[in-house]
């Protein structure tokens, strides 16, 4: 599934995370990545252990677990703490598959990475360049979005981020684990759950509504784990 989230942050959020990053202590992102995509990964990103960096992943972490669709769509069990990337001056992060296991900074308990996301930080015409492009079985898929919005995409998808060829892209991404584990079953449920919402609008709480709300529960309670 491939989910564009809009305004996940707004506007003022965002600016105020702008300022925090412009003053912030980058590095060389490839320190942070495996062995594969480390040859591939040319950006900078934020250490985790920045005071700052963990406020502000906290801010977008509570940002996505206040929006109903990312909810709906991603039905976390557990999400590591955003991290935050820049890419600037021909930086690109070529074809790679993220790690199937992140470990939580702080537990190091492992987390499996059903679903990535990535929230933009920078407007489209602030940059050049510096598209996510997610390959799926329907192809190739270039995500390029305003500020504050989000892309919900399997982590087990292949994908990369295109040269920034002027200006700066400023991203935060992060990995969930979530209650089912199928990338098919959780679309499934997210498209019925989006039926259900438009059929509740025109119908009310009907009794149809109401048992297609039950199938919808019967089937999350048989996949979720
Ligand atoms: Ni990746």
């Amino acid at each position: 599934m491939l989910l564009h989230i809009p305004q996940v942050l707004s506007k003022q959020q965002v600016a105020q995370l702008r300022q925090q990053l412009h003053a912030a202590p980058w590095q060389a992102g490839a320190n942070t990545a495996g062995a594969q995509a480390a040859k591939v990964k040319h950006n900078l990103q934020l250490p985790q252990n920045w005071p700052m960096a963990q406020h502000m992943a906290q801010q977008v972490k509570e940002a996505l677990l206040a929006n109903p669709l990312f909810v709906s769509a991603v039905l976390p069990k557990q999400l590591l703490l955003p991290l935050f990337n820049c890419y600037q001056q021909g930086g690109h992060f070529g074809n790679h598959v993220d790690g199937a296991i992140q470990y939580e900074t702080m537990s190091r308990l492992p987390v499996r990475t059903d679903v990535s996301t990535t929230v933009f930080l920078s407007e489209p015409d602030e940059y050049e360049g510096g598209e996510l492009i997610i390959e799926d079985t329907y192809g190739s898929h270039e995500v390029k979005l305003a500020a504050g919005d989000a892309i919900v995409y399997p982590a087990s998808s292949l994908h990369r981020v295109e040269a920034v060829a002027s200006g700066q892209r400023f991203a935060a991404f992060l990995w969930s684990q979530s209650m089912v584990k199928e990338n098919s079953q959780r679309q499934l449920l997210f498209d019925l759950d989006m039926t259900i919402i438009r059929l509740r609008q025109q119908l009310q709480d009907s009794a149809e509504v109401l048992a297609l709300t039950n199938h919808y529960h019967n089937l999350l309670r048989q996949w979720a784990e």
